[in-house]
């Protein structure tokens, strides 16, 4: 049977387990050799009892578990060339020539080089004797299918990435917990939310926030931050956020009802919560922090105010129902992938459209959304809402 290695790359995400889970059942059921690599890239190019060939029992009771139980890290090592060496030697070792990333775009790019190189690397191990002709022959080819694993859900070309559902979860909870605290007192409390540079974090589902929060919401689809807020009362914070989100970008604009007499505040209620996401900017490209959103709140309100990073408290925990199927198909698929696979199959990643797990282009995918980025850097938000799609 082929030679199938599973790995997890880059921050850990809720459902990771349950698509490792999946390559290693897939595979095992379609009569694969499935190895585990441990630590990511790092296992790879570091060998030994990083790289371990996994069994159907090896991955029972995981797929409930939060993180990625095979461990993941950031790798300098597989940056470069001689790491990248050592990495195919300990896959040609053991005769893998079949991958199944999970991580997000940067680790995705990294696997789409290995691949592109793998000839030239298999030469070198040749010309210096690490590997036989015969290996040289029989393991020419490297097969490529990834899953976007990640919080963030900043990857052009799947509707939800591998994790951002149990994320969207433990905010919604975080939310509901500083709701009582707040209710009780006469404060503005203040969010921070995860999603790295994009500060849209889990712009897919901004909307869900806000129906399942009540939270009012202020963001550009695909621009790098997003404010949702809840004041009630008629409240003069409305007029400081009214001038908060003013120094924002232009496709920025209040939801209609946002500053008209709620049903909310005209029945007194007394919530002022305002959440920032990590990676929000204003409109000269500026970090709107939450320290700042605070500062303005005290200057105009004099108010007190507590500040709340959510941080990797939203990374952990175990994975929604919907992370751990979203997983599940997902694993399933790439293993299918790979066994489809011919030399001139390009590396695939495996994602989301409407209910459907798809196969993309895995280059172009990670093209477009590079290219979203650079539009946000260039504050071309109707470029990048574009470029986006609708995920
Ligand atoms: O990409 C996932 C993510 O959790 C981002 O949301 C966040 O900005 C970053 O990773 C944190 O990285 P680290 O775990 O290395 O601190």
């Amino acid at each position: 049977g082929k030679g199938i290695a599973v790995f997890t790359s880059g921050g850990d995400s809720p459902g990771m387990n349950a698509a490792v889970r999946a390559v290693v059942r897939m595979g095992i059921y379609l009569g694969c050799k499935v190895f585990f690599i441990k630590e990511g890239y790092q296992g790879m190019v570091d060998g030994g009892g990083n790289i371990e060939e996994a069994n159907w029992s090896s991955v029972s009771s995981i797929i409930h578990k939060g993180g990625t139980v095979i461990g993941s890290a950031r790798c300098a090592d597989f940056r470069e060339r001689a790491g990248r060496l050592k990495a195919a030697k300990n896959l040609v070792d053991r005769g893998i020539t079949n991958l199944v990333v999970i991580g997000g775009d940067g680790s995705l790019t990294g696997a789409n080089l290995f691949r592109q190189e793998w000839p030239s690397l298999l030469d070198e191990l040749l010309s210096t004797k690490q590997i036989s002709a015969e290996q040289r022959e029989k393991y020419k080819h490297l097969h490529i299918a990834g899953m976007v694993g990640s919080i963030d859900n900043d990857f052009c070309g799947t509707d939800m990435t591998i994790g951002t559902d149990s994320a969207l979860h433990r905010i919604i909870e975080a939310i509901d917990a500083i709701v009582s605290t707040a209710y009780s007192h006469q404060r503005t409390f203040i969010m921070e939310v995860m999603g790295r540079h994009c500060g849209c974090y889990l712009s897919p589902c901004a909307s869900t926030y806000v129906i399942s929060t009540g939270f009012k919401c202020f963001h550009p689809w695909v621009a790098k931050f997003i404010i949702l807020f809840k004041m009630d009362n008629d409240h003069p914070a409305l007029d400081v956020v009214q001038s908060l989100l003013e120094s924002l970008p232009d496709c920025v604009g209040p939801d209609e009802d946002v500053f008209s007499d709620s049903q909310e505040r005209s029945a007194g209620q007394r919530l002022n919560i305002i959440i920032v996401a990590e990676g929000a900017i204003d409109r000269d490209g500026e970090p709107i922090t939450a320290e700042k959103v605070k500062q303005v709140v005290v200057d105009n309100l004099k108010q007190d105010t507590r500040i709340t990073v959510l941080g990797h408290v939203q990374r952990g925990g175990s994975p929604s129902a919907f992370d751990r199927v979203l997983g599940c198909r997902m694993g399933a698929e790439a293993v299918m992938a790979l066994m489809e696979a011919t030399p001139e199959t390009e590396a695939c990643v495996v994602s989301l459209d409407g209910n459907q797990a798809v196969r993309l282009p895995l280059m172009e995918c990670v093209e477009r959304t590079k290219a979203v980025a650079k539009a946000m850097a260039d504050k071309q938000w109707e470029k990048a809402v574009q470029l986006r799609g609708r995920s």
